[in-house]
């Protein structure tokens, strides 16, 4: 296992975000003030059990996994790597204030700290669109090796112009412009890094979307 210090962000060629003090404000603007319920949609989505153990991947500041913790409660386990150390800290303090036991790491999709095998559910949050495609279908095939088999990947992006019509206003203020493929575009690389059962869910958020696979 690496180990990074403090100040130190892992290497990946993934985008990062180290503006960590501001990240949640900005969210809850873009998200019009409703990132409570996208954080419960995706936590719903995940279908997401007490005594469950989970995986949160590129956590950000913990906005999925603080509440996939309290959904799976104290008999289960929740963890989150990010390769950005001020979203770490964030994460950790915010898990802290509320005595949620989590286990926050300084990591990157590409290669998990975890054994085969550790984890029922794993999600990804609004990141797979910081990465390019070969760091995506790397970052896949290690989220299936960590899965137990039967294990669930749930991932929130950003959907395609062709799968959102009001793709355009929202993307120019979520800053991304360029963004030509979505979150269904992910499902053949999904299915390619060894998972089945690859469904792109009918409960949307605005223009952010869902796909979950079986391994
Ligand atoms: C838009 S944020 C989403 C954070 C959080 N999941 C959420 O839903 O609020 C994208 C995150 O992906 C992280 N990231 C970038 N490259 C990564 C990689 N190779 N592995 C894991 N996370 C990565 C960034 O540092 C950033 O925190």
């Amino acid at each position: 296992m690496h180990s990074h210090s403090h100040d130190n962000p892992a290497q990946t060629e993934g985008r990062l975000i180290r503006w960590a003090s501001s990240y949640d404000f900005l969210t809850n603007i873009l998200t019009l003030g409703q990132a409570r319920r996208l954080r419960n949609l995706t936590i719903d989505n995940a279908l997401l059990e007490p005594g469950e153990s989970v995986l949160d991947v590129g956590c950000g500041t913990g906005g999925v996994t603080i509440p996939a913790k309290q959904r799976v409660g104290v008999a289960g386990q929740a963890a989150g790597i990010d390769p950005a150390p001020e979203m770490i800290a964030v994460a950790q303090n915010k898990g802290q204030r509320k005595g949620l036991e989590i286990d926050f790491r300084i990591g990157v999709i590409e290669a998990l700290p975890y054994p085969d095998a550790s984890f029922d559910v794993v999600t990804s949050s609004l990141m797979m669109h910081h990465l390019p495609a070969h760091v995506q279908a790397k970052g896949l095939a290690e989220i299936c090796r960590v899965l137990k088999p039967g294990g669930r990947l749930l991932i929130a992006d950003l959907l395609g112009p062709k799968a959102s019509s009001s793709q355009h206003v929202l993307n120019a203020l979520a800053m991304h412009q360029g963004l030509k493929v979505g979150v269904e575009d992910l499902q053949d690389a999904i299915k390619g890094a060894g998972f089945s059962e690859v469904t792109l869910l009918d409960r949307r958020f605005f223009i952010i979307g869902f796909v979950r696979a079986i391994k």
